[in-house]
């Protein structure tokens, strides 16, 4: 059984309705934030994080845009991306479910689409063993987000899905590492009052088995998830100059991409 993480997954499935007119016909993932498409984000992160086999789980209506966008884009570098579609938003833990032959016997990192992070934690997906792993940032606005309590040690003490009151403003953002048991709990999870399974009842399953790691951090977060948040993540972006710290080999891969495409239209048109 592997203990490094080998498996990604890509929550790619909303309807970004937030944003429409601009996701009416596409998925809010493929729009741009600064210089290039969102899913090349959290993509960038599995990537950095060493895992070659990557699942994107989509939404039916958008398949075919991520296909062409990334169906052949990392073949020559051995990575594998693979696509699943969620047929509805039946919450994040969902993702484990589709993705249960995907996983297999091996751990694995969950990331949602539209998190857009200034941390490189590739040395935390490279050295996780087992168990989960959390990654934490204080907000100002903890009722919109699932947080963590933290105790004197700085250990996770308590978690809560959107606080009507205060617990602690501790978010836990969209990157999730799991053991390979995550496949089985996903399975056992009954849907919440909003009608979703709950990444928090995930975690607080490995948090009373005091198996629940955190790393909590400073730099940005951004979700892009309103045409405001999404104009101010391509400025962020572009001002710390995120796109810079992306793996070598992922924007090459873009690079030729781009290239490739620009001679096809040549060729089309001439
Ligand atoms: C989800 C999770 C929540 C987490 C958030 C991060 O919320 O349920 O725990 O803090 O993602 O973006 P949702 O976006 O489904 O409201």
């Amino acid at each position: 059984m592997a203990e490094k993480i080998t498996k990604g997954i890509i929550l790619a499935a909303g309807y970004g309705t937030r944003l429409y007119p601009s996701t009416i016909v596409t998925s809010k993932l493929l729009l741009p934030v600064y210089d290039r498409p969102m899913i090349f984000y959290p993509l960038n992160v599995l990537i950095k994080g060493g895992i070659k086999d990557i699942l994107i789980i989509v939404s039916p209506d958008h398949s075919g845009h991520f296909i062409n966008l990334l169906g052949s884009i990392l073949e020559k570098y051995k990575i594998q991306i693979s696509f699943k579609v969620q047929s509805l938003p039946n919450g994040l833990p969902e993702a484990f479910i589709l993705g249960e032959n995907h996983i297999d016997e091996n751990n694995v990192a969950l990331i949602l689409g539209d998190n857009i992070f200034e941390n490189d934690f590739s040395s935390e997906i490279k050295n996780f063993k087992s168990g989960g792993h959390i990654f934490v940032k204080k907000v100002p606005d903890p009722e919109r987000f699932g947080v963590v309590k933290l105790d004197a040690g700085g250990q996770a003490e308590k978690i809560v899905e959107k606080p009507k009151d205060w617990v602690s403003d501790n978010a836990i953002t969209g990157l999730y590492l799991f053991d390979h048991q995550v496949v089985e709990l996903a399975k056992t999870l009954k849907p919440s009052a909003r009608g979703e399974l709950e990444i928090v009842d995930v975690h607080n399953y490995y948090l009373h088995k005091k198996e629940l790691a955190l790393t909590i951090f400073e730099g940005e977060w951004l979700d892009a998830g309103s045409h405001d948040s999404l104009l101010e993540a391509s400025l962020t972006v572009r001002d710390k100059k995120i796109t810079g710290t992306f793996d070598p080999m992922l924007d090459e891969a873009i690079a030729e991409y781009c290239e490739k495409q620009k001679s096809l239209i040549k060729k089309r048109i001439s």
